[in-house]
């Protein structure tokens, strides 16, 4: 078998997608699109908008492409899987109805509600007077989250009034506004990501993962698209996912199956352990972004080969390095907000660990950044403590000023303490 990909997207999570399948015995070519300079060692960058799906599909069909994957969000809520089906191209993704789990807090959280799904309790608002009202009954700590795609920065986690009223002042900057926005429960607890690959009613679990989204050490400062990852996460039992899988993850694609909206793509359950229970704090129509680059390694079998066959409906098994990874995100100065950029990153040959890259492009013969997350410097080793002990050696070799890294990213003091 020789197969051709398409993977959609440029930052590091599609890096260690087309690293996945680069290294599979059954695939010829991985191209992406549009990639970034960072990619080029493990597959072909092809400069064509991911949201021009007219040429997506001409370049589809001209290179005899066998399997499209998505990675980013935009271009699934635009609806890219409905299209590439339509054209009769393979593609790994949800369709357009589907995607909106992630686009909008509002569907997902309504159809939480109406499925029982275990999570915050909330309410959507579309005003800044019916905001106000709702936080004088509900004073913080409490969450606010802007409606739409805000790759992860919509997000205020509220610890006291004061910050939720700045929350809700920056999203109805005037009275006359009217956008949804939901408020919820603040929830205590250890996080963790589980993502799955699903098609329709087959569902396969992939490793959990822990996030660091916060922007600085000791979970201080804004939320991020996430700027560190582990995996496995030691914290999180077994009957912990295996009570996600079942009070959470089967019933939102059963769910959707009901409402007419059949499911293939990844689904990521950005999940709590509570006191009581596991709850969902997100759902996301694709894979994360730190938490790939930390999962994909250690998956043995072959994507491509896990991917055909579960769309065939065959039965799938999957193996797992038992090594842990950890990874640590370099973003530039200023991110989550305004960020320096184009600045020169140097001795990136010099280091052991695998770098994915997020957001680098080339000047002369250097690697430059191009603003937001940069690289995701990742290691595999016997323990957590020691990956960790590699990425963290590498980092202090790079020379990149313009950037930042947390420097606690897989602290035992972290996840233990919360
Ligand atoms: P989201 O984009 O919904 O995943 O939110 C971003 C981050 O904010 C999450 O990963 C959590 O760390 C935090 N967060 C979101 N919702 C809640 C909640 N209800 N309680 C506590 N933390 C939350
Ligand atoms: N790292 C969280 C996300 O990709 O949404």
């Amino acid at each position: 078998m020789e197969r051709k990909i398409l993977v959609i997207g440029s930052g590091g999570r599609e890096h260690a997608i087309a690293h996945a399948f680069h290294k599979s015995p059954n695939v010829k070519q991985v191209y992406v699109l549009p990639g970034n300079p960072g990619m080029e060692d493990v597959a072909n960058c092809v400069s064509i908008d991911p949201l021009d799906f007219e040429t997506i599909i001409e370049f589809c069909i001209k290179e005899q492409i066998d399997l499209v994957f998505v990675g980013p969000e935009l271009p699934l809520s635009k609806g890219i899987s409905d299209i590439l089906k339509h054209n009769n191209i393979l593609v790994f993704g949800p369709f357009q109805k589907a995607a909106q789990l992630e686009a909008s807090k509002s569907f997902a959280k309504d159809l939480m509600a109406d499925y029982n799904i275990p999570t915050a309790k909330y309410k959507t608002v579309f005003k800044r007077i019916e905001a106000l009202q709702y936080l004088s009954s509900h004073p913080a700590p409490i969450v606010i989250k802007a409606d739409g795609l805000m790759a992860g920065k919509g997000v205020t986690v509220a610890m006291d009034d004061i910050q939720a009223r700045e929350a809700i002042d920056s999203i109805y900057s005037d009275e006359s506004i009217q956008a949804p926005c939901v408020i919820e429960e603040y929830l205590e607890g250890e996080e963790f990501s589980l993502m799955c690959l699903v098609h329709e009613d087959q569902i396969i679990p992939l490793p959990i993962a822990r996030d660091h989204k916060r922007a600085f050490d000791q979970d201080e400062g804004p939320n991020t698209g996430g700027m560190g990852a582990f995996c496995p996460h030691p914290l999180i039992p077994q009957s912990l996912v295996d009570e996600a899988m079942t009070k959470i993850v089967k019933p939102i694609i059963n769910a959707l199956r009901l409402e007419g909206i059949p499911y293939t793509g990844v689904l990521y359950a950005g999940l709590m352990a509570t006191n009581e229970g596991v709850k969902t704090i997100e759902f996301n129509v694709r894979f994360g972004d730190p938490e790939t680059e930390v999962i994909l390694p250690r998956l043995i079998t072959p994507l491509d080969e896990i991917l055909f066959k579960l769309m065939k409906h065959e039965a799938v098994n999957i193996e797992i390095d038992s090594r842990a990874c950890l990874g640590v995100v370099l973003a530039s100065r200023g991110y989550p907000g305004k960020t320096e950029m184009y600045g020169p990153i140097h001795h990136l040959d010099q280091v052991d660990s695998t770098i994915y890259h997020m957001g680098t492009s080339k000047q002369d013969n250097d690697y430059i950044n191009q603003g937001g997350r940069v690289l995701c410097v990742t290691a595999l080793a016997d323990t957590l403590d020691e990956a960790k002990a590699k990425v963290y050696h590498d980092l202090k070799k790079i020379d990149a000023k313009q950037c930042f890294y947390r420097n606690d990213i897989g602290q035992n003091k972290i996840t233990l303490e919360v």
